[in-house]
């Protein structure tokens, strides 16, 4: 076996076709299986689509670059599960396009920040990081507050959304413009509808403090307030299967 071995190492050519073939080997055991199996996306209780108001606020989080110094995904590590809670699970990003995980973490990771503060604190955060956290470097943002937010078309967001897989029913895209007033709104008529279409647990209410007008900062808070919140961990047990299926 060693004599035939030498062979393979002095002819350049035989040892590639030698290295494809085993390559090609290790390749169709991982691959293959992927072809056979449904999902590689365990199912989760809780897990929604998000809410209008919360896809605007996304899509001013990434507009605004916060990915480049924020992550949303918790590795299963165990400072990171300490300091931030359970680990980021596929299923929380399913709905997620693009997906918001970062490469970068300037500033902490923002995966499970959702309730971690108040709205208040969050308005005054980012209209000057400094104001809370005197030795912030994050960038101020003061202009959220003041722009009035642009959801014109947010009804074709989701429909684009629902061509990508997020199951987004007729109704919650005939009704985009009226939800996302309504959860802006801790008085709206039009919240027990609202809440009918995302569940009960979904957050209604006036973000941003200024009850006058809808604004970026509302969005952008609501979006921050639901990060982490879907996923109830204390029924979700990965090894026994229970509750996850
Ligand atoms: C230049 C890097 C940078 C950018 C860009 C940035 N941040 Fe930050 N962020 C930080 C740093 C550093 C901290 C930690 C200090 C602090 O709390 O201000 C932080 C903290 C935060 C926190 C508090 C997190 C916690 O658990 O305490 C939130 C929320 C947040 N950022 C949201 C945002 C949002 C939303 C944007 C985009 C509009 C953004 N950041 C853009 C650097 C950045």
């Amino acid at each position: 076996m060693w004599f035939n071995h030498g062979k393979l190492e002095r002819h350049s050519l035989l040892l590639l076709i030698g290295i494809i073939l085993v390559i090609s080997i290790g390749g169709l055991v991982e691959i293959a299986p992927l072809f056979f199996i449904e999902n590689t996306i365990e199912k989760v209780e809780g897990m929604r689509p998000y809410t209008p108001l919360e896809l605007e606020g996304r899509d001013i989080y990434i507009r605004e670059g916060c990915y480049l110094c924020h992550s949303q995904m918790i590795r299963p590590l165990k400072d990171e599960v300490e300091r931030y809670g359970h680990y980021s699970l596929a299923a929380e990003s399913m709905y997620d396009h693009p997906f918001q995980w970062g490469s970068k973490r300037l500033g902490p990771d923002l995966a499970r920040v959702g309730g971690k503060y108040s709205d208040s604190w969050h308005r005054d955060h980012l209209i000057n990081p400094r104001s809370v956290v005197p030795e912030s470097i994050m960038p101020p943002y003061a202009f959220f507050a003041n722009r009035p937010l642009d959801y014109h078309n947010v009804a074709d967001k989701l429909k684009a959304l629902r061509t990508a897989g997020v199951p987004y029913t007729d109704a919650m895209i005939t009704n985009a413009k009226t939800d996302l007033e309504a959860q802006a709104d801790p008085f709206s008529s039009d919240g027990p509808k609202f809440k009918k279409r995302y569940g009960d647990k979904v957050l209604q209410r006036d973000f941003d403090g200024n009850p006058d007008k809808i604004t970026e900062m509302d969005a952008l808070i609501a979006y921050l307030q639901m990060l982490g919140t879907l996923v109830d961990f204390s029924k979700y047990h990965p090894e026994s299967g229970e509750n996850n299926r």
